[in-house]
């Protein structure tokens, strides 16, 4: 019982399984009571050290993965992974995957009126160092339509995946840009009630913006405790 108090993700600011005006939710929510799943020995221990070489080489820079620079601002994103007493997190593999600057993804689900970028992927994962941190270079995304209501646009966001020793570590959640209009109507952002959906928004950091080159954002990410940054399912 106490693993399923644990994780009652409502009482920490984590988003409802449903959500109304989140229409995806209504059809995906589970209808009946949660069934407690115990965690098997794959779960708490695979796949372990060997990550490093399921992942491959680190991608901490997004704009120099083809011939040319892609279109967009470039930004630094940034932070630290950081335990429940604010300390280091090390050796976490930091996922991000993003739209390009028109909004738009390569993935052949997405087909909206936007222009593919061919010198962004929008995909690269690191591991958090000694001290918890970890740092990309990409291009500010777009905001993009995305049907869920009449004029339905997300907010710019990057979506990031945290990945600790084991499968059973694994978070989810998603970065936004603290001058954003969109995020106070959007329905992804507000099943995330506030103060929580603040812990989501990265922070304009002028003493790691680069002069003449890029614009550092900052997103520290605390893995559990009162502080800790609202995860999706
Ligand atoms: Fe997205």
């Amino acid at each position: 019982m106490n693993g399923l108090l644990q994780f009652a993700r409502e009482d920490r600011g984590f988003p409802p399984s449903l959500f109304p005006d989140y229409r995806a939710t209504v059809a995906r929510s589970p209808r009946e009571a949660l069934v407690h799943m115990p965690q098997t020995l794959t779960e708490v221990t695979g796949p372990g050290p060997v990550w490093d070489k399921l992942m491959g080489p680190a991608i901490h820079d997004l704009t120099t993965q083809h011939k040319g620079a892609p279109l967009g601002q470039r930004i630094i994103v940034f932070g630290r992974v950081l335990d429940e007493n604010a300390r280091p997190v090390p050796n976490t593999i930091v996922e991000v995957w993003q739209a390009n600057a028109a909004g738009r993804y390569i993935h052949r689900k997405d087909d909206w009126d936007a222009p593919i970028d061919p010198n962004f992927t929008g995909a690269g994962h690191v591991i958090s160092d000694a001290e918890g941190n970890y740092r990309f270079i990409s291009i500010r995304p777009g905001a993009y339509p995305w049907g869920n209501h009449k004029n339905a646009w997300r907010p710019a966001h990057i979506h990031f995946s945290l990945l600790g020793p084991a499968f059973a570590t694994r978070l989810v959640t998603q970065m936004y840009f603290p001058d954003d209009p969109l995020i106070d109507i959007d329905p992804i952002a507000n099943a995330v009630p506030l103060p929580y959906r603040d812990r989501m928004v990265s922070q304009l950091d002028m003493a790691t913006t680069t002069p003449n080159w890029a614009l550092a954002y900052r997103f520290d990410i605390v893995l559990r405790g009162k502080n800790q940054t609202p995860f999706e399912e």
